[in-house]
């Protein structure tokens, strides 16, 4: 079946198209719509089947669990078991926006939603289609990025029909997303507050908020989030990683020019400072390496335009781990697995 695709304009979302959405909802269908941060795949996160249908057609393993998105804070204590203080605050701070919360879940969130986990991720987006759609449809929604498993998120409507065209029942198209990058999902054990997966909330922002802060995988090996494999947020082509630091442009060159040698056809994602540098290559550029802001909404697009070149390989640039570069770090190490020059 081919998605049903109706343009929505975030400032002025046709209520008609939200009552068709909702219908699909409530059908068991699946409905991919544009958030914050980037589309996710949606699907009545109290019903099993509807559930049921985005591990399908996302080829998603039964073992990563779904955010569940919803519109009202009251459905933060409906579907949590527990809200430790440290998670009031930062939903008081930060919802609607892209942060996840993971918390004891109620028995209302079926465990399909959590993979059998007795927390559950929840999550309120700002994205005006994403809080007309939940609050249309009058339940949670669950809904993960809206990409075939493993490729890089979709920030385009485009994007998510590149991949699930076939699968699913209806997109929401509404522009590009504005982050460009997953939610910061955040869990609270015995009193301390953990950064599973770093994304479009800056982790500096929340200990602003919260005091300490730790990230999963830095300095001592925390849990990190279930369902964050390895090679994740992938391209078709291979990545390698070129650290940031003094020599970066040179090292870039060199690992391009070998890999070129022999006969790989080679890209490079480049800092925009950098940009100049790489005469006679493939260059698309991520941003200036400061503003992780940038970088984030540029990542996904760029990795996915690499593919659509049909380059066998990206040489990326590192940029510097503030901010959202966090993030984008974060995705581009799960994207490259060990190859870090
Ligand atoms: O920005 C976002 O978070 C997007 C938009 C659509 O909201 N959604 C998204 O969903 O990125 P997904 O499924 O691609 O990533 C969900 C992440 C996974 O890393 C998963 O392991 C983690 O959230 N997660 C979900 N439930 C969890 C739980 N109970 N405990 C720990 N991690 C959990
Ligand atoms: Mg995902």
């Amino acid at each position: 079946m081919r998605p049903r695709v109706l343009k929505v304009d975030p400032l002025r979302v046709d209520p008609e198209i939200l009552r068709q959405a909702s219908e699909v909802i409530h059908n068991r269908g699946l409905v991919a719509f544009p958030t914050e941060t980037v589309y996710g795949l949606g699907a009545n996160a109290l019903d099993v089947k509807a559930v049921s249908g985005i591990f399908e057609a996302k080829k998603r393993p039964l073992d990563d669990p779904l955010i569940v998105h919803i519109e009202r804070r009251e459905d933060l204590y409906a579907l949590a078991k527990e809200v430790p203080p440290e998670a009031e605050k930062l939903a008081d701070r930060f919802w609607p926006g892209p942060l996840t919360l993971v918390l004891k879940k109620s028995d209302k969130v079926p465990d399909l939603v959590t993979t059998g986990l007795d927390t559950v991720a929840l999550r309120m987006p700002s994205n005006a289609v994403a809080k007309k759609l939940i609050e249309t449809a009058g339940v949670p929604i669950a809904a993960p990025s809206a990409n075939l498993f493993g490729r890089p998120s979709p920030t385009t409507a485009r994007h998510v029909i590149d991949d699930l065209d076939g699968r699913i029942d209806m997109v929401l198209d509404g522009g590009s997303t504005d982050i460009g990058i997953e939610s910061t999902v955040v869990e609270f054990i015995e009193g301390r507050t953990i950064v599973l997966r770093p994304g479009g909330t800056d982790v500096e922002k929340l200990r602003l908020v919260v005091g300490r802060v730790e990230v999963a995988g830095e300095a001592e090996r925390i849990k990190s989030s279930p369902g964050t494999y390895p090679q994740h947020y992938s391209p078709e082509a291979d990545i390698v990683l070129v650290a940031d630091g003094p020599s970066q442009v040179n090292e870039t060159i060199e690992v391009a020019s070998d890999l070129a040698s022999r006969g790989r056809k080679v890209g490079i994602m480049a800092r925009e400072e950098h940009a100049g540098s790489f005469d006679g290559f493939d260059v698309k550029v991520l941003g200036p390496g400061a503003d992780g802001k940038v970088c984030a909404s540029r990542l996904f697009h760029i990795l996915r335009e690499f593919d659509a070149d049909e380059v066998g390989v990206i040489v990326a640039e590192g940029i510097p781990e503030k901010g959202l570069g966090l993030a984008v770090m974060n995705r581009l190490r799960k994207a490259s697995g060990p190859d870090t020059v």
